[in-house]
């Protein structure tokens, strides 16, 4: 079968689609065709080397596609089905990829008026937002600062926090994402250089939760911003900085750090992920959370590595796998 893949670390020109063999579900798994696979940040950085991964690689930890085949043990769902899933051991950027059934979720009911581009969009970037919210313990009326506010999790976060009642305070690397930020319900949107003197923007009030995954000088000026009992939700570190926060800060400003991780969740507790997973695929099908996706070839996957990286994306990257119509699958209505 056709997959992306690397066979070592390095920029995006690493990445070629080439033949390898098809894998094969075991026994609590689902063998997926592919229609579209979701590009995410986090595979920009098992890519450089960030993130540890066994090469050759194939990326890809959301999609869209078709049940080919179950696992014995499978209960829940059966050839035939579309669905969206997450694959977090990776090879979603191929024709085929096996999931276990807890991150698999079957398009039934409202959630088959998703395109197959939302529906591999939506796994890895709005159940991320999800469990942000979930684990900020976010409040109505509460002032959230999202980073990085402009991008697939970001702009996923900023309309879920809105959609909860939070006032929302969007913060971008440069200017130009301001429009983007602001077009998601963003209350007030502010570059990183700006994060030093808020007391005008809130009127003197402090912010209860930060949204993180830029990480380096950025996390602490975001660190700064927090009031008592404020929650500092740490999920990423794109600037590829890490930082040293101090326990004693935490103690004297009555804050917290809470780290939130997908690969973390699905291993501890996968019943939730799948919650997550099914309440996100619903927040787009029902309209509270709209999502902006770019989609690519599946040979054009080192230009969505590349957009990434360069800063100047907004919204998700897919790619797409197989053409409407091309698969061994009748072809659902693409909205
Ligand atoms: N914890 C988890 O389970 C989990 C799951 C999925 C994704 N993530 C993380 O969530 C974040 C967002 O993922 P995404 O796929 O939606 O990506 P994205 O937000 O669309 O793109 C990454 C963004 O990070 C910001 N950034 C800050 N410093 C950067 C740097 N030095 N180089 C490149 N970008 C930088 C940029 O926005 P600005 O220019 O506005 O700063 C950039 O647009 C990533 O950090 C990813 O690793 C975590």
């Amino acid at each position: 079968m056709r997959a992306v893949q690397f066979s070592e670390h390095g920029p995006p020109g690493v990445l070629r689609v080439a033949e390898v063999p098809e894998p094969a579900p075991g026994r609590s798994d689902v063998l997926v065709e592919v229609v579209c696979a979701g590009v995410t940040f986090a595979e920009v950085m098992f890519r450089r080397g960030q993130l540890p991964v066994g090469l050759p690689h194939v990326p890809g930890l959301a999609v869209s596609g078709w049940v080919v085949e179950v696992g014995d043990a499978v209960t829940t769902l059966r050839p035939g089905q579309r669905v969206a899933a997450l694959t977090l051991a990776g090879g979603g950027g191929a024709e085929l990829v096996v999931a276990p059934e807890s991150t698999v979720v079957a398009l039934e009911g409202e959630l088959d008026r998703l395109s197959d581009a939302v529906a591999a969009a939506v796994p890895c970037s709005v159940t991320t937002a999800w469990g942000l919210l979930e684990a900020a313990r976010v409040q109505p009326g509460e002032t959230v600062l999202v980073l990085a506010a402009a991008g697939g999790v970001g702009s996923a976060a900023v309309q879920l926090a809105v959609a909860q009642g939070a006032t929302v305070l969007a913060a971008v690397g440069h200017g130009a994402k301001r429009a983007a930020a602001r077009s998601w319900g963003a209350r007030h949107v502010v570059t990183y250089d700006e994060l030093g003197d808020l007391d005008d923007l809130l009127g003197g009030r402090r912010v209860d939760v930060v949204l993180d995954a830029v990480g380096g000088p950025v996390r602490r000026a975001a660190a700064a911003t927090l009031g008592f009992g404020g929650r500092h939700v740490v999920y990423g570190d794109a600037s590829a900085t890490d930082v040293v926060i101090s326990t004693n800060a935490v103690w004297l400003t009555g804050t917290s750090l809470v780290g939130h991780n997908l690969g973390a969740l699905a291993a501890a507790a996968p019943e939730r992920l799948r919650t997550h997973l099914t309440e996100a695929l619903h927040a787009v099908a029902d309209g509270t959370v709209g999502l902006d996706v770019t989609e690519h070839p599946l040979a054009d996957v080192a230009v969505a590595h590349a957009a990434l990286e360069s800063r100047a994306s907004t919204g998700t990257h897919v790619l797409r796998v197989q053409g409407p119509g091309t698969g061994s699958r009748p072809g659902p209505a693409v909205g």
